[in-house]
């Protein structure tokens, strides 16, 4: 079976909401998956086992996590031997501003080259706010981020603006780039034969 490993960094949650689809999705074609908090402070142990690996992080003004970056600048040259991909979730992915959305893939692409780290994709996808879970400081910087970016969300409640169906095809591409995959069915066929 592949095993996929998925470390992610969160802070409201959406992140961990998209690997969690992500994980149901691999799991669903057969492979077995590691979700790693980075938050967390979890341990490395599982990287060096995994077929395929996936990290996710989101943007918070202007940056990506720190807990993040110290993960791959540990682990960079061995998940550098697998099939990789990285996930960055913002909400400027959403914006219809190319510049909006250039500066985030900007963001993602100084935050890999600082730790040395060039997974084979880089995929952006848009997150999600919750207006009642930040502070009035926060929900302020949102807005006028946003108003000023072209991402249009709500003033109160949840704003969700996740493609699924993104995430979804995303995660059939990184299955065909696994060698070791093989899909249920072939899997299926091989014990017959
Ligand atoms: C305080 C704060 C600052 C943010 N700053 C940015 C930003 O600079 N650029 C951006 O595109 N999105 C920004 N976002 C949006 C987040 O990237 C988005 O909410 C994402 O879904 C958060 O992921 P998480 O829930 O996994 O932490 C910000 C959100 C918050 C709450």
């Amino acid at each position: 079976m592949t095993a996929v490993l998925i470390a992610f960094a969160s802070r409201e949650g959406q992140t961990r909401k998209i690997c969690v689809h992500a994980a149901r999705k691999l799991e669903g074609a057969g492979c077995t998956t590691q979700l790693i908090d980075l938050t967390l402070g979890a341990p490395d142990t599982y990287v060096e086992r995994c077929d395929a690996a996936i990290v996710a992080g989101s943007v918070h003004r202007g940056r990506m996590d720190q807990t993040l970056m110290s993960f791959l600048m540990r682990n960079g040259a061995v998940l550098g031997r697998v099939p990789s991909a990285f996930i960055s979730v913002s909400l400027s992915a959403a914006s219809v501003d190319k510049d909006a959305r250039s500066a985030v893939d900007e963001i993602t692409r100084q935050l890999l080259h600082d730790v040395g780290w060039q997974p084979d994709e880089v995929v952006h996808v848009a997150g999600a706010v919750e207006m009642e879970a930040l502070n009035l400081l926060e929900r302020c910087a949102v807005h006028a981020v946003m108003q000023h970016r072209g991402v249009e969300i709500e003033s109160q409640g949840r704003t969700e603006l996740t493609n699924w169906d993104t995430v979804d095809a995303f995660v059939t591409g990184l299955l065909e780039r696994v060698p070791a995959h093989q899909s249920p069915a072939a899997e299926l066929r091989d014990v017959a034969e």
